[in-house]
């Protein structure tokens, strides 16, 4: 059994987005991503915390907007249309969940396009679909990342995507099939995950339920990308794979903490340093 191991792979293309960003500085470019988080989620706190000091650490300039949960929509999409319009921003990253009180669907679509670098705008969605350049999200875009990095080919291989989130499962579809894999995802309402994971040769899961996959649902030698992000209550973080036994079987794993978490971060980075760099050519999608 092989580690995906998502940290070290996630420092090694900080060392490398650092020189582009570098680069990009002698050419008076910095790139600059605005980061809004509403309310005070722990989770999303961390998450959003996790970010900035990526940023900082890859030299790249950051606001931080840290909202009240009080917030009312009009005044957020306010804020996002002077963010829209700054030229000095190339990415607006909106943490999400957002209060029940505000439209998630009318905050997103009010983010351009070009500055869109979690790629949750419908024109992303759609352009990611068709196969044409466009800012992929981060977790799948860092599950696709780790899986090359490891030179795990997957064409022609059988994938199923446990979790058909917005965020992940859907998006992830999306680049799989693109990169020509055989697709299936499973949802809630799916009778039987373990009639696909069995005959699959790579599993990705992300719904937040730990230990839903255990050993007799995988094949000997299967690649297993565990994208849950779990806290039990002794404190451990876990994923959705029962690790201690499905590492037995599989050929490749993710662990986690240290897998695809990291990779999610430095993904989210790399989309605005493109960001930065469509600025400067003047590029657009
Ligand atoms: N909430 C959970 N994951 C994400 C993410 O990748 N981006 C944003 N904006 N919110 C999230």
């Amino acid at each position: 059994m092989t580690l995906l191991d998502g940290k070290s792979l996630a420092m090694n293309v900080e060392q490398k987005i650092i020189a582009q960003t570098d680069y990009l500085k002698t050419q008076g470019i910095i790139p600059k991503l605005a980061v809004i988080l509403v309310g005070e989620d722990p989770a999303s706190c961390t998450y959003v915390n996790m970010k900035i000091k990526a940023c900082e650490r890859c030299k790249i300039d950051y606001i931080d907007k840290k909202l009240s949960q009080n917030i009312t929509q009009t005044e957020l999409l306010d804020i996002i249309a002077k963010l829209n319009k700054d030229k000095d921003i190339d990415g607006i990253l909106v943490q999400l969940p957002l209060p029940e009180h505000i439209d998630t669907k009318v905050i997103l679509e009010a983010i351009d396009p070009q500055k869109d670098v979690d790629g949750f705008h419908p024109f992303n969605v759609g352009k990611l679909f068709a196969g044409l350049e466009a800012f992929a999200p981060a977790t799948p875009m860092g599950v696709m990342s780790l899986l090359q990095h490891y030179n795990i080919d997957v064409r022609g291989k059988n994938v199923v995507i446990i979790g058909a989130s917005n965020i992940v499962g859907k998006p992830l579809f999306s680049l799989m099939l693109n990169a020509g894999a055989t697709v299936s995802i499973c949802h809630a309402l799916s009778r039987d995950i373990g009639f696909f994971s069995r005959t699959s040769d790579i599993i990705c899961v992300g719904v937040g339920k730990p230990g839903l996959i255990q050993a007799d649902m995988v094949k000997e030698g299967s690649i297993v990308i565990d994208i849950g992000i779990n806290r039990l209550k002794d404190g451990r973080l876990v994923g959705d794979v029962d690790f201690e036994n499905v590492s037995k079987k599989s050929g490749f794993i993710t662990p986690v903490p240290g897998g695809v978490g990291p990779m999610t971060i430095v993904s989210l980075l790399q989309n605005t340093l493109f960001a930065a760099k469509m600025r400067k050519i003047k590029k657009t999608f």
